[in-house]
């Protein structure tokens, strides 16, 4: 049985985050944190815990904690993701040692998280159940038109506090199953370039989505207030589109919007949690 010693790390100490920061891309090649702790969006939220060779972190699992909207109802749960051990010291049950003491940080609140398709037989060994995820669509032609809605760029400090505002205090984007307050998941997306840009529509209603072959593409929406989204369609398109597609359940936004398949790239597993009955989609830039 492995007895290696578990760093929890957050966001206080420089050298162990740089010793995070380091180990991330040696497990997952496309992704980095050392934008996104630049900016200063690691906060008490967000916690590691990491086995270290020789200062170097090995063995990792992040806990997030969330805001959580399930069914109308906020929920406190945790959100795993970060999870991972380097090549060279994989089969040596390190990954079983920082996620049990990850876990043991949520105690009985629910947890989640998205696996990739390589690991599918290993979150069950810790309590977790798969979930399906939906993906909504609705047949809607539009073309250009209006006042451009300006985008947003996250680099500026002044843009992620108001994301962060109006993440916090805003609408929650779904009800159904969801989030609050996860702007700085967001931000994560948005510091690897990974994230669609983010438009303004007015002062306090911003939009991540863009336009792939005729479809817009809506990620996420940050708005302190409910409001009607298709007139401002034209204004987020610059090529005439015949659908939207939603990265979350648009049950406010869009009530006649339908399952359009399977959310197959995403391996939604739960934790003493029960996402509600029926198709849902956890919102794309919430995930960590
Ligand atoms: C998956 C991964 C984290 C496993 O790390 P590891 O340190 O080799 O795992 P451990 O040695 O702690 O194994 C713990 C248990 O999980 C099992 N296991 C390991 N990898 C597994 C996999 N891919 N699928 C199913 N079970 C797996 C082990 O057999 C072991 O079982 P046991 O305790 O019953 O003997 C590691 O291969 C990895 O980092 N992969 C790439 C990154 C990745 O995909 N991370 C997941 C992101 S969602």
């Amino acid at each position: 049985m492995t007895t290696a010693a578990v760093v929890e790390i957050d966001h206080r100490d420089p050298a162990l985050i740089a010793a995070f920061c380091d180990y991330v891309p040696r497990v997952f090649r496309t992704v980095d944190f050392r934008r996104w702790c630049g900016w200063g969006e690691w906060n008490d939220d967000y916690r590691a815990f990491a086995v270290l060779d020789e200062g170097h972190v090995v063995a990792n699992a992040s806990v997030t904690r969330m805001r959580l909207r399930v069914d109308g109802h906020e929920v406190l749960g945790y959100q795993f993701g970060a999870v991972g051990c380097v090549p060279s010291h994989r089969g040596r049950g390190l990954s079983r040692v920082v996620m049990n003491a990850a876990l043991e940080s949520c105690g009985e609140a629910p947890v989640l998280l998205f696996a990739n398709k390589n690991v599918l037989g290993f979150y069950p060994r810790f309590g977790f159940t798969p979930r399906e995820q939906a993906l909504f669509g609705a047949a809607f032609q539009a073309v250009p038109g209006g006042e451009p809605a300006p985008v947003l760029e996250l680099a500026e400090a002044h843009v992620r506090t108001g994301l962060v505002s109006l993440s916090e205090e805003g609408l929650a984007v779904t009800e159904r199953f969801g989030a609050r307050g996860h702007a700085r998941i967001a931000s994560w997306y948005a510091a690897n370039a990974f994230s669609r840009p983010l438009r303004q529509l007015h002062a306090e209603a911003w939009v991540f989505a863009g336009v792939e072959n005729g479809t817009l593409h809506i990620d996420d929406i940050f708005a302190r207030e409910p409001f009607d989204l298709r007139p401002h369609i034209p204004r987020l398109i610059d090529q005439p589109i015949s659908s939207v597609h939603f990265g979350f359940t648009p049950e406010r936004w869009w009530p006649r919007a339908e399952v359009v398949g399977e959310d197959s790239e995403a391996y939604l597993f739960v934790r003493n949690l029960v996402p509600p009955p029926g198709p849902h989609r956890f919102p794309v830039l919430a995930r960590t």
